[in-house]
């Protein structure tokens, strides 16, 4: 088969990584990929959100299934585009993937079907906002309905600034949305699970907690990821049986009465208070960098899984997965969430001894005459699986220190709330 994946991140690297080692692969296409994924498979460069110059690349290198990475295009309706041109995709429909494209669809379905997740209000206009304040503490979390790159939370402090962050949205800041939605504040631990769905059932798909913020001891602000380890200890078989029944269930079957069923990735991002999951969002895709730890403790062909979701047959599938655990980090361009400079030369990857428990994915790499470049902000993820958390994160920052890119930073403390609470991991 040949496979087309669209992305261009950590993510899509992993991806590539793992389509590659299915026997049922004869080619793989990227649309666009990076440096690391032009190792692996044939990237193309185009416009991931120009549905027809996917659709004609698409046919052009005869592909046989495509694999959409981020949220963007699936939000836009490429998966409703491409079935229609009669070409197979795994991911949901537009309608479905406004569980993430938007907030209020997400909350209105929460609500309609008791799926626990924090007090809201979806506001039009300020007389809206000034009606939930009435009754509320703080802090107040703040959303921009529509996609906003993973900057349209805020977390306000103070009623001042719940004011001026829901006008400068109601005034346009995200385009996507002039829509708020106000939330109360949950206090917890915050964990991610992941499924994968067909018309009739759905498969565990692994667990992972990720830290957003910039700097150690999770100060400054959020950014798409800095490094995720799994499996997320928090999650317990009773936990799981509560996200299972109060939460996924639920949501599957809300769509499914709208005739409109779900497949593909679907994230679930949860807080967890006193035992109990509130869902925090879903997201419609794989995490970037969860996927970097997920999958590579798959042990099942992932083309074999991928084909059985799109025949809807994912309950013959069984999903292995190896009992190592992983972690990764994310080596960023100095700079980022903020300004940083792109097109910065990475010199010693070449020369880093990796063993099969190693991997490093590229997430914003380019090559420019043959040589690698950064391209993004988050530049590599450092990912390495093992026995126990304490000993991985030593090998990837071993890792990184040979390394040694002097454009970047990372996190040394990924993992620090399993690694401090349990000295087993
Ligand atoms: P979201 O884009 O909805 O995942 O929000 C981004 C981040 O904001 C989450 O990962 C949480 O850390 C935080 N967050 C979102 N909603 C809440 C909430 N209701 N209570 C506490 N923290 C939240
Ligand atoms: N790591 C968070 C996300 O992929 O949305």
């Amino acid at each position: 088969m040949n496979i087309g994946l669209i992305g261009s991140g950590g993510r899509e690297h992993a991806l590539c990584k793992k389509i590659s080692e299915s026997k049922l692969v004869d080619k793989i296409i990227c649309f666009p990929g990076n440096a690391g994924t032009s190792e692996l498979a044939k990237n193309v460069e185009l416009d991931i959100l120009n549905f027809k110059q996917v659709l004609n690349s698409i046919k052009l290198h005869k592909v046989d299934l495509v694999i959409v990475g981020p949220e963007e295009p699936l939000v836009n309706g490429i998966g409703d585009f491409l079935r229609k041109n009669k070409i197979k995709v795994f991911g949901p429909d537009k309608y479905a993937a406004k569980l993430e494209g938007s907030k209020a669809f997400m909350k209105k379905i929460c609500k309609q079907n008791k799926i626990p997740t924090a007090d809201f209000k979806i506001c039009e206009k300020q007389s809206d906002v000034k009606k939930f304040l009435n009754n509320c503490s703080l802090p107040v979390v703040v959303k921009a309905d529509g996609l906003a790159s993973g900057k349209g939370v805020t977390i306000c402090k103070t009623f001042y600034q719940v004011f001026k962050t829901t006008s400068d949205i109601f005034k346009g800041k995200f385009k996507t949305s002039r829509k708020v939605i106000l939330e109360e504040f949950l206090k917890g631990e915050e964990a991610s699970y992941f499924i994968i769905v067909d018309k009739n059932n759905f498969k565990f798909f692994g667990t992972a907690q990720d830290h957003k913020r910039v700097f150690e001891k999770d100060m400054g602000p959020n950014t798409g990821g800095m490094g995720a380890y799994s499996p997320a200890p928090i999650v317990t078989k009773s936990l799981e049986k509560k996200i299972v029944s109060k939460i996924i269930v639920p949501t599957l079957r809300a769509l499914k009465r709208k005739k409109r069923s779900y497949t593909g990735f679907l994230y679930i991002g949860l807080m967890i208070k006193n035992s109990e999951p509130y869902l925090i969002e879903y997201n419609i895709r794989m995490g970037d960098p969860e996927c970097q730890v997920i999958l590579p403790r798959l042990k099942t062909d992932i083309i074999k899984i991928f084909n059985n979701a799109v025949k809807n047959k994912l309950c013959d599938t069984k999903i292995e997965w190896k009992k190592e655990k992983s972690m990764t980090i994310v080596l960023c361009a100095k700079g980022y969430p903020g300004k940083y400079k792109k097109n910065l030369k990475i010199n010693n990857i070449d020369k880093i001894k990796l063993t099969k428990t190693d991997f490093i994915y590229h997430a914003g790499t380019k090559l420019y005459n043959n040589k690698l470049r950064s391209n993004g902000g988050r530049v590599l993820n450092i990912t390495s699986i093992g026995k126990n958390f304490i000993k991985i994160r030593e090998r990837i920052i071993s890792i990184l220190k040979n390394l040694n890119w002097k454009n970047g930073f990372y996190r040394r403390d990924i993992g620090w709330k399993v690694i401090k609470k349990n000295a087993n991991y």
